[in-house]
């Protein structure tokens, strides 16, 4: 077995070559990883101001107008279906509301096609939006019955949403995530080495089932080392395109932007300066070995890494995948657990095969997850329901 030096030096940027994604405090390494846990991370403008009510992150569940007309009541839960996590931070759906549901729509001026070509992230991250909505109809007492893709001549239809006529009693569970929604985000921090109770995966892997997908954890040191490996290659592959770096490019943003949506720079560690350069270097150079040993070093260290799958790869899997996604991701904050992802060798058809080695019982990979404990990290734009409603004139 090789030592942690030998494997990380196997994967080390060339000596001279521009690291830009690395420069930020997001931080792999023995060093960085005490530093993180030390400095909680490179703080964006005003992180640490109260969320302001004008916010999309601001949710005042008492607010919940409970006597309103029904359309009311479900356009304030779309406040949650809006913080879901998405491609990019692409937040590719729109919805219209009507008297007793919501339809959630695909929107596809916001598909990634490169990294994406099928639109199966982008699917996936409407799974999630569809998830959200549907535990805070929950949370404020709504019953809620999700038919998935119930046009076959409108692929964009991806479901609806439909208020039941009783009333809803949610568990104490479902309660707690739909409250974690407006808290729940993506960490691509170092983790720390303490290791989840097998109890909290086995809570994982409980509410991915329930949503039609399997949570297929990783937590032997030797099949992390080999999956940090596969996610090093795909890194590699990724960056050598040049259609990859732009189009990743186009959707990453400086710390101060007011864009309501895309990547800022401190989401992924990078402080002032490296954030407003960050999109130009990533377009121009091949930054594949620097962004291949960061990550396999996050992933090698993370205490355990996750396969969300399904059985199938269809439209309706990965709807299916995406809820079990966003109900997974908000049970693991729920519990304390960060999560970040390592979906590189899933978005590439000839690595996806080999991360069934190990997930054999998983036929359709779709997401590939690290979990663990780590500092605190900042809330990414969103854009607000207003900008993602479908009026329909009524
Ligand atoms: C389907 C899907 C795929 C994603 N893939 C990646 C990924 O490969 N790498 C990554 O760092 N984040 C990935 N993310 C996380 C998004 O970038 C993140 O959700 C988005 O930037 C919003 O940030 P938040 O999750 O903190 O709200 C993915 C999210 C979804 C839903």
């Amino acid at each position: 077995m090789p030592s942690r030096s030998e494997s990380s030096k196997s994967t080390r940027p060339p000596k001279g070559r521009i690291d830009i994604l690395s420069m930020g405090s997001t931080g792999s390494g023995k060093k960085s990883r005490a530093r993180s846990r030390k400095a909680g991370g490179t703080a964006p403008p005003g992180a640490r101001d109260v969320i302001p009510p004008d916010d999309p992150w601001y949710i005042d569940p008492n607010a919940f107008p409970r006597r309103a007309p029904m359309r009311e009541r479900l356009k304030f839960c779309l406040k949650y279906a809006v913080l879901a996590p998405s491609s990019h931070n692409s937040q590719p759906w729109r919805f219209m509301v009507g008297d007793d549901h919501v339809r959630v729509f695909a929107d596809r001026t916001r598909a990634l096609p490169v990294v994406d070509p099928e639109d199966r992230e982008l699917t996936i991250s409407v799974g999630c939006a569809v998830e959200h909505l549907r535990l805070a109809m929950l949370r404020h007492r709504l019953a809620a019955r999700v038919e998935p893709l119930p046009r076959a001549d409108d692929h964009d239809l991806l479901a609806i949403v439909h208020v039941e006529p009783r009333p809803a009693a949610p568990t104490g569970e479902q309660c707690a995530m739909a409250d974690a929604v407006p808290l729940r985000r993506t960490n691509r921090r170092a983790f720390d080495a303490r290791v989840p109770h097998e109890m909290l995966l086995d809570a994982l892997v409980r509410h991915a089932g329930a949503l039609g997908a399997e949570f297929v954890c990783i937590t032997d040191p030797r099949e992390r080392r080999v999956c940090a490996e596969l996610v090093a290659e795909a890194d590699r592959v990724q960056f050598a395109s040049r259609q990859f770096r732009r189009e990743l490019a186009s959707w990453m943003h400086h710390n101060r932007s007011l864009s309501q949506d895309g990547l800022p720079g401190f989401a992924t560690g990078m402080s002032e300066l490296p954030s407003l350069l960050a999109p130009l270097v990533v377009r121009t150079f091949d930054l594949g070995d620097g962004r291949a040993a960061r990550d396999h070093d996050l992933a090698e260290h993370s205490p355990v890494l996750a396969v969300l799958g399904t059985e199938h790869d269809s439209v309706a899997d990965w709807l299916s995948a995406g809820r079990a996604l966003a109900a997974v991701l908000l049970r693991a904050h729920v519990d304390g657990l960060c999560v970040s992802y390592l979906n590189q060798p899933i978005e590439i058809p000839e690595l996806r095969s080999r991360v069934r080695r190990f997930t054999p019982k998983i036929a359709a990979p779709q997401i590939l997850l690290r979990l663990g404990y780590g500092p605190s990290t900042h809330r990414t734009p969103r854009r607000p329901v207003e900008r993602v409603l479908v009026h329909t004139g009524l």
